[in-house]
């Protein structure tokens, strides 16, 4: 196949032009029983992600009421992507931003919501609603107390269903020919959920909103018993909640599921393979329960759902191997011995290592890119030595150009061989003498044992 001809092609005025007609793709790859699935591209929006039509719709709502004054400052709690929404429009309009983010979120969100000129405030993501470092409430607090600002409050802002009552779900009603049995969604705030429910409902009462909820959040119990629950925590950014937001009209939700975020993770990664499409954690959720409300149904059905975020805002999370094996989410072959302790053994070539020739600044980049604060220094695949942060440290802070000295002139020789055979409480004796664990099988090198294989592996058995 050769790319369409180009057809209606249009130079557009400002970025903000390019918000909402997105796309909707047949899933073609994956097993949908006797359904078919569509999916609303809504990672094709310029900021990456379905909150950018919320981000112009309550900004303009806010204009329009005379909330907003030139130069004003916007302030909002989010969990990133209406931060990303909202910084793309503020720019472009001229407002000041300030978003609080709960400190679980990815590091690859905060850096573009800075680089796109918003003022960051972390804050925890442990604590519940009434807290004072709770996210809402502190961003309420600080558009309280900062001169000529707005809190944006998407959790109970109606322009944010509005926004999908008037684009989004008119989108996919044409795209879908007038035809769409039910439509699986996530719920954040809850506008998506309340603004299809509310344009479906109009338009065609028969279609079936179906939530989609990461096991811990308390929304998929209160759909099933009407009782809110505790929450608990999970992975998934951007849905799931530990209360009802104010927009989110519940009784809208004819039936949900609740998806770990396992299933989560499976299914995005497996969609990026069959289906070539690079989506976010959230996806992961809603296509996992889309799935199976296609797979239980016994008559053949138009399904929609939508791909909410981008996945390149997640490559170091769940599309990393390593990042979900640490977490446990892929299992590795379990040997009931300090080999499980091992995330990257050498036997699987991962082991990140430097040469005894290689130059100390060599040596601290591959620390940094991987995290790690030790490495081993290998010579035909023995390991000659170890090299840690203080034994840079050392070599560098009198005499900067030492940073071209070789590794074999700082590292330790000091190495505690450890079997795979060795007890727990004695590799933690030697860790806790600030050394490192060199685990040897069949007389060659498997891996280094740190304190944070220690602490994973201690973690991986909490699940
Ligand atoms: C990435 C992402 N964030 C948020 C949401 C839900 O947003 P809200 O309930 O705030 O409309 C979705 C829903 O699909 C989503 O995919």
């Amino acid at each position: 196949m050769i790319l369409k001809t180009v057809e209606n092609m249009q130079t557009v005025d400002t970025v903000l032009d390019l918000i909402g007609n997105t796309p909707l793709l047949k899933v073609k790859h994956l097993d949908t029983g006797k359904c078919e699935l569509f999916l609303k591209l809504e990672c094709q929006n310029p900021g990456g992600s379905i909150k950018d039509r919320i981000a112009l719709s309550m900004i303009a709502a806010a204009e329009k009421e005379g909330k907003i004054k030139k130069g004003g400052t916007l302030v909002e709690a989010t969990a990133g992507n209406t931060g990303l929404g909202l910084a793309l429009v503020a720019a472009q309009k001229g407002y000041k931003l300030i978003l609080v983010i709960p400190d679980k979120m990815s590091q690859e969100k905060i850096s573009h919501l800075r680089a796109l000129g918003a003022q960051i405030i972390n804050t925890r993501s442990d604590v519940e609603k009434g807290h004072p470092e709770y996210y809402q409430d502190m961003a309420e607090r600080i558009a309280k107390e900062t001169p000529n600002a707005y809190f944006i409050n998407q959790f109970a802002n109606p322009a944010n269903p509005a926004a999908h009552e008037e684009s989004t779900a008119p989108e996919i009603w044409e795209q879908m020919e007038h035809r769409v049995d039910a439509v699986v969604c996530g719920v954040g705030s809850g506008g998506t959920l309340t603004g299809f429910g509310r344009f479906f409902s109009r338009v065609s009462p028969g279609t079936e909103m179906v939530l989609a909820d990461p096991a811990g959040s308390v929304l998929a119990d209160y759909v099933k018993t009407g009782k809110l629950g505790k929450a608990g925590s999970w992975y998934v950014e951007g849905i799931g909640e530990d209360f009802i937001p104010s927009v989110a009209d519940m009784a809208l939700v004819k039936k949900a599921y609740t998806i770990t975020d396992a299933e989560s993770f499976t299914a995005v990664r497996e969609l990026l393979k069959k289906e070539g499409v690079l989506a976010g954690s959230s996806t992961g959720t809603l296509l996992a329960a889309a799935l199976k409300y296609c797979r239980e149904s016994k008559t053949a059905k138009r399904v929609v759902t939508v791909v909410g975020d981008s996945g390149n805002k997640y490559l170091s999370k769940m599309f990393n191997d390593y990042w979900m094996a640490d977490q446990g989410f892929i299992k590795r072959t379990e040997f009931g011995d300090l080999r499980d302790l091992v995330g990257r053994p050498c036997s699987a070539g991962s082991v990140v290592s430097v040469k005894p020739g290689d130059a100390l600044v060599t040596a601290f980049l591959r620390m940094r890119m991987y995290e790690y604060s030790q490495l081993p220094v290998m010579e035909d695949g023995r390991v000659v030595g170890l090299l840690d942060e203080s034994d840079i440290l050392l070599a560098v802070h009198k005499d900067v150009s030492n940073y071209r000295k070789p590794v074999k002139e700082h590292m330790t020789h000091n190495l505690v061989t450890v079997q795979p055979s060795t007890s727990l409480e004695e590799i933690t004796t030697i860790l806790n003498k600030d050394l490192v664990g060199l685990l040897n099988c069949d007389g060659k090198f498997y891996g280094l044992i740190t304190r944070v294989d220690l602490l994973n592996h201690l973690r991986r058995s909490l699940a």
